[in-house]
């Protein structure tokens, strides 16, 4: 199965802080910044690297860089919003795209009704984000979408799944790594994850 368990013990600890209903808008908004952050340290790893000459106050040495491979993050709208800002202070040149879906009532097919990519989204690794990833159909449709574009390379970042959306990811989009904080028990009969946090973008805008 692709799914990587980001199991670090700040992003575990800051969790369970997520997790907790008696955590409040301004605290949920931060703490998923931070795991954000943390979960993109994660994610970047294998980034290239490239030689260069440095020249410290004693010599000059070869040292290491960012070849600048090109990256784009992708929220999923509306609760893939809260995971923006993390990525961008460890990326701060990355690209910012939107996609929107939302299920339709009578066909239960996702819909797209919004999308604003950079141009040259074929060249950029792309990191699609959305902190719940619960049945799976927004991401597998979002990132559909994605591939109609043009993309090609493609991650999934999300806080917390179900067994049965990682299951879907993977047999649509198996080129997709997927990486999580948690995977969770399983989803209940309103489509919400358990234990779970809760709607991620209620909790991330205060609404309900
Ligand atoms: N979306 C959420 O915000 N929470 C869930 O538990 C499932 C989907």
């Amino acid at each position: 199965m692709q799914v990587k368990i980001i199991d670090h013990p700040l992003i575990q600890h800051k969790l369970s802080l997520v997790r907790d209903v008696k955590t409040g808008t301004k605290e949920f908004r931060e703490l998923l910044e931070e795991i954000s952050t943390l979960m993109a340290f994660e994610l970047t790893r294998n980034l290239p690297l490239e030689e260069t000459q440095v020249e410290t106050p004693l010599t000059t040495c070869t040292c290491k860089m960012l070849s600048g491979k090109k990256i784009a993050i992708v929220p999923i709208l509306r609760a893939g919003l809260g995971m923006v800002n993390g990525i961008v202070k460890l990326i701060p040149a990355a690209k910012v795209g939107h996609i929107g879906v939302y299920r339709d009532h009578e066909t239960l097919k996702p819909v797209e009704y919004f999308c604003k990519l950079p141009t040259d989204v074929a060249e950029r690794e792309l990191i699609v984000v959305d902190p719940m990833l619960a049945t799976g159909g927004s991401a597998v449709a979002a990132i559909e979408m994605l591939k109609a574009k043009g993309a090609k390379q493609i991650k999934l970042m999300c806080l917390v799944a179900a067994p049965e959306g990682v299951a879907v990811m993977n047999a649509h989009h198996p080129d997709v790594e997927v990486y999580v904080a948690a995977v969770d028990s399983h989803l209940n009969e309103r489509g919400y994850i358990v234990p779970g946090l809760g709607d991620a973008g209620d909790r991330i805008f205060g609404t309900k």
